[in-house]
Formats: C-alpha cells, structure tokens, sequence
C-alpha cells in the first residue's frame, strides 16, 4: 500500500481509539506510536506532506490516493472541517501527539480556534484546518470575504449576499489545472471534480437557480473565466433538460474542459487584440482536436469530455470547425455546450468588442436555432436564463489566480456552505 495512504489509516485508528482510552493510555500511545512511524515513511524523503481530504476521496502531494476512495473517514475529517493537514519533515512525536488531540477535539465540536492548541498548531509542524482557509505556506488566514455581486435587481442581490461564497479557490484552481496540462501533466481530475461539485452547490442558492458567473478584469483571464462560465452554463442547461443527475456533472466536467486545446495556442494569438491573420486563424481552429487528444491521452474516462472538446464548435447544419469527412449529428452534450459557448463569448468584454446585453446575447441565438444551434436546446437555453439569477462573480485579486499553492484550497473549493441545498445533480 502506499504510505501516505498506510499513514492516513493509521491516523483514523488513532482517532478512534482516542475516543477509547484517555491520554496516557498504553493503547492509546501504541497506535500513536504507530502512525508517527507511518508518518515518518511518508515523510522520508520530502520536506513537506500535504493531505487534501474531500468528500469523494484523498489528494497527496497532487494525486488521488486510490486505496482511500472508499475510506470512511474523509466523510468525518472532511464534516469537521479538517480538509487539508499538512505536516513538515522535522515534525517530533510530542508535536504529533499535540496534533492529533487537537483533531480529536475538532472531531468533538470544540474547535482548537478557542484554545491554545490553536497558536501551538500554528506555530508547530502539524497545521490542518479547512481548505478554504489555509495559506500557502501552511498558516491559517481569515477565509476569503464574499466576492458574489448581485445584479441590480434585489432577487440577486439577496442571492448573492446569502450565498456569502467565494469562487476564488475554484478560479485559482482552473487556472492552475490549464497550467498543469500547459506543462505536460495530466487532467486532475479530482479537483475537476470538486470544481464541479462545488459550482453546482453555488447555483442552488435558494428557490430560484443562480448562475454565478465570473467576471473577467483583465483580458487573459477569458480562459479560466470562460471554462467556469460554460461549466456553470452547461449544469444549468442539462438540468433544465431534465438530464440525469450523472450526465449533468459530467456535462458541468465536458463543459469545464471544453477549450482546454487552447494550451496549444500561443497567448499572443489568444490574447491578440485585433482580428486574426488566416495562418493565426487555422491555429486558434487547432484547439477542439488537440483538446481531443489531450483530453483521451492524459486521462481515462474522458471520452465525452473529449466528444464536447472537439465538436463544440460544429454547427447543427454541418457548418463550423473541424470539418467532418461524414456529416453527422453531434453528440447532445457537444450541442449544449456549442449554446453556452457563444452565450459567455458574447457576453463577455473582448479586446476587440464590448459586451453584449443578455437580451441581445439570447436573440442571436434564437435567430440562429435550427442553423447553427439546436432549436430545443436553444429555447430551452433562453427560458433558463430569463427566470434565473445571474451572480456576478468577481476575479480574485491576482496574487490569488496564480499561487501555485490556492489549487489546494480551491479542493476545498468544493466547500461552498453546507447550509445551501445542492442543485439536483
Ligand atoms: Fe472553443
Ligand atoms: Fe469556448
């Protein structure tokens, strides 16, 4: 087994037992003994373990830990807020111990925020808390203020407010997933998981869904505000068709990905102010197959997502981009992505153009249903849009975007209020 995975085990024996036998206690200090010796496996050639725990399972050092999928404690780690623990190499077996009572406590409704284990922890090898609200460097901050902005009318504004949510973790982490297969790595999966999950508990706000849509500052962040829109637009949409709770987050997950070919495409071609050469043109047309291919190389399971990547640009009447030696129809999710696409594109302030209103976004694709959209999808589209609410999101402040350590938290992004039912997917 592994021995982050053999470690975590040993921690919840430990946990279980604390609950047992009082501190001192010759079982109780033998499991301890034990998982510190775990921990010193993990621990043996690196200066620093980092554990994200979420609900679906456990992310070490960046990578899901298979052999916890199933573990029953993430689920009560995870409820008590210890989302994250991350421990440095010279950790002492007196500063695990330390550690591990003050996770029992907060396993126990008292939370070490009250008590002076607080400042211990935060000042020893061991810190853990709630992903959402640790730093980079391991110390705990106050959590990220709301950045939703309702839209004038008070439905939204009271949406927003009571929603008090940040995407910022969830940004973070789009940004860091597309630098991630900008550099050769795989699709992390699970944080696209929470990504989706986490956009999917901001929609179902109260009665009425709430799109929280992000707002772009600065011209090259469309990638990364585009990919969070056309999620939260694809979720929306599949669910107003009356799609299964599972191809609803997987068409929140195609949606995500769908541009993720566009880490082919030099910046200054996607971030070019003016109009495209015919040479910048056929590039930018490269991205829906290389899309494909990154998406069915680098990850398995991936092959609606890739479907999505590579027709999303494919008009119903066989028009579009890449050309199709048969003309065929695409597949469904590939269709409703194709609407929400254009919905974000031409809603969102380009160099080259300001952005256009909802109504003017909505009747552009109503024009073009039965020709390049897909009639029911597009009407459906519409409806959805005029009776929902949507929640201007903003981008975080840039030193937050580009962390290379807020994709962790962002795991924890997942962690919108527990108080908010989740949309039906
Ligand atoms: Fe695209
Ligand atoms: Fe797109």
């Amino acid at each position: 087994m592994n021995p982050a995975a053999a470690f975590l085990i040993s921690l919840g024996q430990c946990l279980s037992t604390m609950s047992l036998y009082a501190s001192g206690h010759p079982a109780r200090e033998r499991v301890i003994d034990a998982s510190f010796a775990r921990l010193l496996e993990v621990l043996n050639d690196i200066q620093l373990a980092e554990f994200s725990i979420l609900q679906g399972g456990v992310v070490y050092q960046g990578r899901v830990l298979e052999e916890l999928r199933t573990w029953d404690w993430t689920t009560r780690l995870a409820g008590a807020g210890i989302e994250r623990i991350e421990i440095d190499a010279d950790v002492t077996r007196e500063g695990w111990d330390v550690a591990l009572d003050a996770m029992f406590q907060q396993l126990n409704g008292k939370s070490p925020e009250s008590n002076d284990v607080r400042q211990q922890l935060t000042a020893s090898a061991v810190r853990f808390g709630s992903l959402r609200v640790m730093g980079g460097n391991g110390e705990v901050r106050p959590g990220n203020a709301p950045v939703i902005t309702g839209e004038a009318d008070a439905d939204a504004e009271e949406a927003a407010s009571s929603l008090a949510l940040s995407l910022s973790d969830e940004i973070a982490t789009v940004n860091w997933i597309h630098e991630e297969v900008l550099t050769g790595g795989n699709i992390p999966m699970a944080e696209v998981e929470a990504i989706i999950g986490s956009l999917a508990v901001a929609m179902r706000a109260n009665e009425k869904l709430l799109l929280p849509l992000v707002m772009m500052k600065e011209f090259d962040e469309y990638t990364t505000t585009h990919a969070c829109n056309v999620s939260v637009l694809s979720m929306g949409l599949a669910d107003a068709l009356g799609c299964s709770r599972a191809e609803t987050r997987a068409f929140g997950v195609a949606g995500l990905l769908h541009d993720i070919g566009k880490v082919k495409v030099p910046k200054e071609i996607l971030n070019k102010p003016g109009r495209l050469t015919d040479d910048e043109r056929e590039v930018m047309a490269s991205h829906p197959a290389e899309g494909a291919r990154i998406l069915l190389q680098r990850e398995k399971g991936m092959q609606m997502a890739a479907v999505v990547a590579f027709e999303h640009h494919i008009c119903i009447d066989g028009k579009g981009y890449p050309r199709m030696h048969f003309e065929r129809g695409c597949h469904l999710a590939s269709r409703l992505v194709h609407v929400c696409d254009i919905y974000d594109a031409l809603s969102t302030n380009r160099p080259y153009r300001k952005p256009w209103t909802t109504e003017q976004v909505l009747n552009y694709i109503e024009e073009r249903a039965g020709t390049e959209v897909d009639p029911e999808i597009s009407r459906t589209f519409a409806t959805m849009v005029r009776s929902s609410t949507i929640g201007h999101v903003a981008m975080p402040p840039r030193e937050d975007v580009s962390s290379p350590e807020v994709h962790t938290g962002a795991v924890a992004g997942a962690g919108a209020p527990p108080a908010v039912p989740p949309l039906a997917i």
